[in-house]
């Protein structure tokens, strides 16, 4: 969900106000998804790098995460949505943890699967797996994930006109198809989803195997 920072600089506001306008982009990219068929939508909200930045930017950011968990509850668990969380929640505060654990309770009957990526790193998380690892090949290993239960994303996008995977789902996206654009994440809006699909429909999937020849 890159741009946020920018959007709000060009509107003179607070990078705050640009983290809350991500969150509104965030609920509308969960109605298209939802109306397009996808299942699972998985958000880069807060990287393990993230904690470099300002106390100021890091506290705004947990606070908004944590109102957005209580504000969010409701709405999450009548539209089905089932809220999970994948990185290092140890990073967190205690009172966050806690109010991650209680919504991810509150929606796991949920249909629609929105994963939010908090203190993540591709890296860690796989260095986190290799200690539980084993043995058993790529299925077992990816048991071993944060993200075990949970399909690898077939369409990885990334807004803001930076073209770089940066740490996220490093083993998960192996096959994924890649879409970036220059929109920011809070402009990114349905016609640019709808142009992201319609891309990604075009591409020619062959996870490694010659077309025709699939055995
Ligand atoms: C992405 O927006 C959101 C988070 C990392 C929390 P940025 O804060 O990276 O926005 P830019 O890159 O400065 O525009
Ligand atoms: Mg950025």
């Amino acid at each position: 969900m890159d741009g946020n920072g920018r959007w709000a600089k060009k509107r003179l506001l607070p990078r705050l106000a640009g983290h809350r306008a991500g969150a509104d982009a965030l609920d509308r990219v969960m109605h298209y998804c939802r109306d397009a068929g996808v299942e699972y939508l998985t958000v880069y909200a807060f990287s393990t790098e993230n904690w470099k930045r300002s106390t100021e930017e890091v506290s705004g950011l947990m606070r908004l995460l944590s109102s957005y968990i209580h504000d969010k509850e409701k709405e999450l668990v009548a539209n089905g949505v089932r809220f999970r969380v994948i990185g290092r929640r140890s990073d967190l505060s205690g009172k966050l943890q806690a109010e991650i654990h209680a919504l991810e309770e509150a929606t796991a009957a949920g249909t629609f699967t929105l994963v939010v990526a908090l203190s993540y790193g591709g890296r860690d998380e796989i260095i986190r797996a290799a200690a539980r690892y084993k043995g058993g090949g790529e299925e077992e290993f990816a048991k071993c994930l944060d993200t075990a239960g949970i399909p690898d994303p077939d369409l990885l996008i990334r807004t803001s006109g930076e073209l770089r995977i940066s740490n996220f789902l490093l083993w998960q996206a192996a096959y994924a198809e890649f879409y970036f654009t220059d929109v920011l994440w809070p402009d990114f809006d349905r016609e640019e989803f709808d142009k992201a699909l319609s891309a990604y429909s075009k591409r020619e999937r062959r996870m490694g195997a010659r077309p025709g020849e699939g055995k």
